[in-house]
């Protein structure tokens, strides 16, 4: 895709990140006293990525490091208008290379929409470990469970995510994804 730039996040990215998962109805909040424990309830900027289409931020894809290997993926949105633009599967190959690069070797994701859930395992071999109850209202409305994937991060390769050169993902700046 000519003309999107995949770089990490950077802090005054923040309100238009914001803006974009709260139209999935994704957005980290604090805790209150009516959701006491949110889903989500901050963004690492360090360990998020995002999107830039003609300079327009169209995607974001983060991730959280639990220790021991283990990590979880969090806040990946992409704008509707550039759905099904291979942004999401770019931005989801560049989070899996960098926590590879942190010694990940177990990644957790909660989805609710079911084709979602079918890109996960067929574009990038997640397998159902189970499934969790959402503990307010976050994502699909509709939907009152997560689906937990899971994802062995040793046996993954980016080769096996289609139209992406990853070649130059790590380190800082950015790189045109064509
Ligand atoms: C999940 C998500 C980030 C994927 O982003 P994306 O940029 O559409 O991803 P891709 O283009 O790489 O792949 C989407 C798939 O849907 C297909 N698709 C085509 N047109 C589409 C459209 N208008 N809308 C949605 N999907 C479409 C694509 O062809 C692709 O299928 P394929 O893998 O067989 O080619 C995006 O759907 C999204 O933001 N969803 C809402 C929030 C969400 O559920 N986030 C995930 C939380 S775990």
């Amino acid at each position: 895709m000519p003309g999107v730039v995949i770089r990490k996040m950077h802090e005054d990215d923040r309100p238009r990140v914001m803006e974009l998962l709260s139209f999935w109805n994704m957005a980290p909040r604090a805790a209150s006293p009516e959701i006491p424990d949110p889903e989500r309830s901050s963004l690492i900027v360090e360990h998020t990525f995002i999107a830039i289409a003609d300079g327009t931020l169209v995607g974001v894809a983060s991730y959280i490091l639990h220790g021991n290997g283990f990590a979880e993926t969090a806040s990946l949105a992409v704008d509707k208008a550039w759905l099904g633009t291979k942004v999401g599967e770019r931005l989801q190959t560049i989070r899996l290379i960098e926590m590879q690069t942190r010694g990940v070797v177990r990644v957790r994701t909660e989805a609710d929409r079911p084709e979602v859930i079918d890109w996960y395992i067929r574009k990038f071999g997640y397998r159902i470990a189970g499934t969790a109850r959402k503990k307010h209202d976050f994502g699909l409305s509709s939907v009152d469970h997560w689906t937990v994937l899971e994802l062995n991060l040793t046996a993954w390769h980016p080769a096996s995510s289609h139209s992406n050169d990853m070649s130059s993902v790590v380190g800082p700046g950015s790189f045109p994804t064509s």
